[in-house]
């Protein structure tokens, strides 16, 4: 019997390595989207030794022909559309672009199945950032958008197109609302990534004084691995199409992100200064280590972040395996790895 084929967009990125490593151990047939790069890409597929398993094929998410010629060659089973302009602050930057990629191209998308009656399952990777700012504590399914960025904003809009895509043409098309999710093959634009390693970089290779925005926001951040479990249950378990909150339902703010990383690695600190003076000290040698930089503010910021996943808990029995700690341990203990490492990778 021949395997079932999965098409994912943004195959190199952090999700996409998670998801394909798990799609292969279940012996389906990965097919990925890459753009063209004058640079190698598959660094997170190599890490988890995948990359000769993989069928590639190469577009920009925005390039309708092409994209539909590799639908339409194909055939997939299902599409898992990870690929995004992702950057939060760069969307402010770059809005137009922002949502070309991250509307338009998945309009694009569920037009082509549609227009040739394909039986193609769509998922698609909303997000928390759609949720914004509102005194709801935990959201839910049913929580209200207020997005505060051009990123959030073209998601939105996205995540209402499948909804609508959905009602109107009978397609399986679901959306995972997720919520942070990090690990060691998380981005350093990212400001997990950015902390662990400015702070191992300090310690091990004397790296400058980490620079950040913001360390009062709070974030409910998960794991990638659990979080592409989730995925893969509301592609393949659900009966019927449907949109799931996907997170640990706890947050933590950057400070407590930094506080944990530090105690990885027995590091003493304490934060003196307010605002734009603020800095985190070694107590040990009274050496500054971090910050803080207007640089890194953004023009409007979403300022706490928490999800309630009871419904893909309940309907799809999906819950988190890794707690805050577990997932800074991790991320610590294997960036120091890679740092000492002579094959060392670079995302
Ligand atoms: P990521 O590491 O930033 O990966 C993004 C992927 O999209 C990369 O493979 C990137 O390719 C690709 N891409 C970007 N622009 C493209 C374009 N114009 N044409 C083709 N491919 C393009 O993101 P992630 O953390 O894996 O997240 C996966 C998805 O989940 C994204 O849609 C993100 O918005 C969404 N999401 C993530 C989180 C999270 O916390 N991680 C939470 C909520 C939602 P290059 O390597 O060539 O740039
Ligand atoms: N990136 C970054 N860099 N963020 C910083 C910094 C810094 O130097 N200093 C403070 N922050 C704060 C940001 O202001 C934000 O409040 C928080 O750290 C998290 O920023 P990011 O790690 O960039 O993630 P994000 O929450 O904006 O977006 C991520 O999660 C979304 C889901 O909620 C991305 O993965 C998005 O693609 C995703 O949709």
């Amino acid at each position: 019997m021949s395997k079932k084929k999965i098409l994912i967009t943004g195959i190199n990125g952090q999700d996409g390595a998670y998801l394909s490593k798990y799609l292969l151990e279940k012996n389906f047939d990965v097919i990925g989207i890459l753009r063209r790069s004058s640079s190698y890409k598959l660094q997170r597929l190599d890490y988890f030794n995948i990359s000769d398993k993989i069928k590639f094929y190469h577009s920009e998410l925005n390039e309708y022909r092409n994209i539909e010629r590799i639908i339409l060659e194909t055939k997939p089973a299902i599409i898992y559309n990870l690929a995004a302009q992702s950057l939060v602050e760069y969307s402010f930057e770059n809005p137009a672009y922002s949502f070309d990629i991250n509307f338009s191209s998945v309009l694009n998308m569920l037009d082509i199945i549609v227009r040739n009656n394909l039986d193609i399952k769509f998922f698609q990777a909303s997000t928390s950032e759609m949720f914004g700012n509102s005194k709801l504590d935990k959201k839910n399914e049913i929580a209200r958008f207020n997005p505060t960025s051009p990123y959030a904003i073209s998601k939105l809009s996205a995540h209402q197109l499948i909804k609508n895509y959905r009602d109107s043409y009978n397609k399986f098309f679901c959306s995972g609302i997720l919520f942070n999710h990090e690990s060691f093959l998380r981005g350093r634009e990212f400001v997990t990534k950015k902390i662990v390693n400015g702070i191992i970089n300090i310690y091990y290779n004397k790296g400058p004084v980490l620079k950040l925005g913001n360390l009062d926001s709070r974030r409910d951040w998960g794991h990638a691995e659990d979080y592409i479990i989730a995925m893969y249950k509301i592609m393949h378990k659900s009966k019927l199409p449907d949109d799931y909150v996907v997170a640990t339902g706890k947050s933590y703010s950057i400070r407590d992100f930094i506080k944990k990383v530090c105690d990885c690695i027995d590091i003493k600190i304490k934060f003196v200064g307010k605002g734009l003076n603020e800095k985190c000290v070694d107590t040990k040698n009274n050496k500054t280590i971090i910050k803080v930089d207007k640089k890194y503010f953004r023009a409007n910021e979403l300022h706490r972040l928490k999800g309630n996943a009871n419904k893909i808990k309940k309907k799809l029995n999906w819950k988190p395996t890794f707690t805050f700690n577990k997932l800074v341990e991790e991320m610590v203990k294997k960036e120091i790895e890679n740092l000492s490492s002579k094959n060392n990778i670079f995302f």
